[in-house]
């Protein structure tokens, strides 16, 4: 089952299976566990495509830690208006002085990620770091700080694993190329 097409398109190119994520995961949490022993925690999710990817990073961790998400509205969404990215639910819980660690599915250009940062740095976290599971340094428009990375992605277009395309493509067990229409 795991990595039988379900959209059955002939689109769609295996780039990370089943099992490369799930190992990729493991080394992570393993890390981010280590790293953050003893420190007052909070993971932020950026809704929609990271869910996939927290709620199996935080099975593999083995510290406390709170969960909270954001969701902001994509820069190329905004662009015709005001070209300014922001945010369309904010997180329940205070971050001052906790260690935050936001949680991505992907970082391409870093505008969304560049404004999300400086955003949850107002608000005076004891520190900020970014854990992304694809990362695509070629597409990289403002530099941000990636200081986990599950894959380091070729110039393309990724869908699956909460990645979407349209919104669709997101229960995918693997990661994808896809060739838009
Ligand atoms: P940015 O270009 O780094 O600001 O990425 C903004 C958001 O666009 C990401 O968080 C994703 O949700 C989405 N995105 C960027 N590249 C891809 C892709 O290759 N596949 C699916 N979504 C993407
Ligand atoms: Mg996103």
């Amino acid at each position: 089952m795991s990595d039988k097409k379900p959209y059955g398109d002939d689109q769609l190119k295996i780039l990370y299976t089943q099992e490369q994520i799930e190992e990729t995961i493991g080394a992570l949490g393993k890390k981010i566990s280590a790293d953050y022993a003893g420190l007052d925690l909070i993971l932020v999710g950026v809704l929609r495509g990271s869910i996939y990817f927290l709620v199996d990073l935080t099975r593999k961790m083995h510290i406390p830690f709170a969960i909270d998400f954001i969701s902001i509205s994509h820069y190329s969404e905004q662009a015709d208006s005001t070209g300014v990215v922001r945010i369309t639910k904010d997180l329940d819980l205070s971050i001052a002085d906790k260690h935050v660690l936001v949680v991505e599915d992907i970082v391409d250009t870093g505008l969304s990620l560049g404004y999300l940062l400086r955003n949850l740095k107002s608000r005076d976290p004891a520190s900020l770091k970014v854990c992304t599971l694809v990362n695509v340094e070629a597409r990289r428009i403002v530099e941000v700080p990636v200081d986990y990375k599950g894959f380091d992605a070729p110039n393309v277009f990724v869908v699956g694993y909460g990645l979407d395309y349209n919104e669709k493509f997101r229960n995918l067990q693997f990661i994808a190329q896809f060739d838009r229409p």
